[in-house]
C-alpha cells in the first residue's frame, strides 16, 4: 500500500494550475514506453499517479508495493493483460491498450470484475491493408528472393537466373474475415481486377462480395488467401493441414492477423512439399521465434509483425489510447471499448 506524503502547502497547486498531487491521484500501471507521443506521459500524469514498471529493478516488489492500488492498467495487444496479471491488480477498473487485438488480453475476466476493457480499431486498418497489399505482391512476385539475388551480386555473375514469378492482377482472392481490416484489404483490390470472395462469422449486407460459407470451399475457389480474423481460442488452427490441401499448389497465403490462426507446423510442411506455392506472413505462432526452416525458404516473405508499423499510425494508435484513459478519467467510461 503506498501511504499518500502529505503535500507541502507551497506546492499546493492553485484551481487553474489544477494537477492534483500524485498520491492524491489514482493510480496507473504502464506496462510499456511510449517515446513516439511526446506528450504521453504528461498526458498519463494529469490524471493519475503512473507507475512504470519496467523502470522498476524489481518489478515484482513494485507490483508488491502498488498491486492493491492500480485503477487503470495501460497495456499493448502484443504486451498483453493475461489473467495473472489482471488477478494481482484487485482495485483494476479499466485496461488500456495500443492495438486493436485483445486475444492477449482475458477479457472474460474483465467483464467478470466490471473491468473495462479498451483497443484502438479503425485508426491503424489503412496501414495494415496496405502491408497486407505489399506481402501479396512480395510474395507471389517473390521479390525477396529476387532482392536476395541482386545483394548477393548474382544479377551481375549471372550464376542463373531467377525462376518466373506469379501475376497478381486478375486473381481470385479470398478473404478470412471481412471485419474492418479486411474491408480495407478488400477495397484496395479495385486496381487488381480481381474476383473477391470472403468467409465470416456471418455475411455482410453492405458489401458486393460473395460470401462463402464454407472456409474449405473459399480456399478451393482462392488464388489468394488472406487471413485477416481476430486471434484467440475460437480461430486457432483455422487454417490447418486440410485448409492448405484445398487452397492448392497454385494458392498464397497470407497471414497479417495472428499466428495462432495458422497450424504453422502443416503450413511448413505444405511449403515444403508444393501442397500451396508460398506464403507472406507478419505474424508466427511463438513470435518473436520464426522457425529456421522457414527462413531457408524462397517461396515465404517473412515480416516482425510490422503491419501497423508506421509512425502516423503507431502514434494515432497510442493517442486513441490515451483518449480513453482521459475519457475514464473524466467520465468514467472509455471511449472505444472492446466489444466481443
Ligand atoms: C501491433 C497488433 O503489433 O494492433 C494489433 O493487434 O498486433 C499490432 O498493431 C501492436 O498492437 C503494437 O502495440
Amino acid at each position: 500500500m503506498i501511504t499518500p506524503k502529505p503535500t507541502p502547502p507551497e506546492a499546493i497547486p492553485t484551481e487553474a494550475t489544477s494537477p492534483k498531487s500524485a498520491s492524491s491521484k489514482p493510480s496507473l500501471l504502464q506496462l510499456l514506453a511510449l517515446p513516439i507521443v511526446p506528450d504521453a506521459q504528461k498526458r498519463l500524469e494529469r490524471h493519475f499517479n503512473v507507475i512504470r514498471l519496467w523502470e522498476h529493478s524489481n518489478p515484482n516488489a513494485a507490483m508488491d508495493e502498488h498491486g492493491q492500488n492500480i485503477a487503470v492498467l495501460v497495456t499493448s495487444a502484443l504486451t498483453a493483460a493475461r489473467t495473472q496479471l489482471i488477478q494481482q491488480l484487485p482495485s483494476l477498473q479499466a485496461i488500456c491498450s495500443v492495438g486493436v487485438g485483445y486475444d492477449n488480453i482475458d477479457v472474460a475476466l474483465a467483464r467478470e470484475r466490471g473491468i473495462q476493457v479498451s483497443n484502438t480499431p479503425d485508426v491503424l486498418n489503412d496501414c495494415v491493408a496496405d502491408l497486407t497489399w505489399g506481402l501479396i505482391i512480395s510474395t507471389a512476385r517473390e521479390m525477396g528472393r529476387a532482392e536476395r539475388y541482386v545483394r548477393n551480386n548474382q544479377w551481375e555473375q549471372t550464376i542463373s537466373s531467377l525462376p518466373l514469378a506469379r501475376r497478381v492482377s486478375g486473381k481470385r482472392l479470398g478473404i478470412i474475415g471481412l471485419g474492418r481490416v479486411g474491408l480495407a484489404v478488400a477495397q484496395r483490390s479495385a486496381g487488381f481486377a480481381m474476383d473477391i470472395r470472403y468467409h465470416n462469422r456471418k455475411p455482410r449486407t453492405d458489401v458486393p462480395w460473395l460470401y462463402e460459407s464454407s472456409l474449405s470451399e473459399l480456399a478451393e475457389w482462392a488464388d489468394i488467401l488472406v487471413v485477416a480474423t481476430v486471434g484467440g481460442a475460437n480461430t486457432r488452427h483455422l487454417i490447418d493441414q486440410q485448409i492448405l490441401k484445398a487452397l492448392g499448389p497454385e494458392g498464397f497465403l497470407i497471414n497479417i492477423a495472428r499466428g495462432s490462426v495458422v497450424d504453422q507446423k502443416a503450413l511448413i510442411e505444405a511449403l515444403q512439399n508444393g501442397v500451396i506455392a508460398g506464403a507472406g506472413l507478419d505474424v508466427f505462432e511463438a513470435e518473436p521465434n520464426v522457425p529456421d526452416v522457414l527462413k531457408t525458404m524462397d517461396n515465404v516473405v517473412l515480416l516482425p509483425h510490422i503491419a501497423s508499423a508506421t509512425l502516423e499510425t503507431r502514434q494515432a494508435m497510442v493517442n486513441l489510447m490515451l483518449d480513453n484513459v482521459d475519457a475514464f478519467a473524466t467520465t468514467g467510461k472509455v471511449l472505444t471499448p472492446v466489444t466481443s
